[in-house]
């Protein structure tokens, strides 16, 4: 994805211009959701203590909600440090959010906790995989959502 060949202890910093970037734990939901979408997308590293993706061009972020039934620490650690780059904050444009009903009151709370200090929309929120219908809907809206983007600067 960076171009670079893997050198062991260190993971050189992956720049970006993908329109998608996500964050996927080890179980993988999103990462099989944002697959069926198609286009370019960059995923967020799995550890915490690996590199950061640093994003060159405008982008949606699609994360899950790791936040148990207190809702706190909602936002998963690898998405904290991500945002923690100024760059990253500046070029986000909106957030889709990942859950599960289950929780209840705390469904996709990581999407809207990132919307609010990034002060940018919540586009959608989908459970587990998503269905073809969700996968359908994003990419229409996505579609729309960049066209819209573009004619704003204009
Ligand atoms: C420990 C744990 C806590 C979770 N907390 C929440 C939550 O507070 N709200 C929510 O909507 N989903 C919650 N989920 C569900 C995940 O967001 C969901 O399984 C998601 O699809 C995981 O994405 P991933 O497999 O790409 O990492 C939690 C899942 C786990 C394992």
């Amino acid at each position: 994805m960076n171009g670079h060949s893997a050198v062991v202890g260190h993971n050189p910093a992956s720049d970006t211009d993908a329109p998608l970037i996500y964050f996927s734990s080890v179980s993988e939901n999103t990462h099989k959701f944002v697959r069926k979408l198609g286009g370019r997308m960059a995923r967020i590293p799995v550890f915490t203590h690996e590199e950061t993706l640093l994003a060159r061009q405008p982008f949606v972020l699609v994360l899950p909600t790791y936040g148990g039934v207190s809702g706190k620490g909602a936002v998963p650690r690898q998405v904290v440090k991500f945002l923690n780059v100024e760059e990253n904050r500046t070029l986000i444009r909106g957030v889709i959010g990942a859950g599960n009903t289950n929780f209840g009151e705390t469904y996709c709370l990581a999407a809207d906790v990132v919307a609010a200090k990034c002060s940018v929309p919540v586009l959608y929120r989908f459970e587990l995989m998503g269905t073809s219908e969700d996968v359908d809907r994003v990419s229409k809206g996505l579609e729309k959502f960049w066209t819209q983007q573009w004619q704003n600067q204009k």
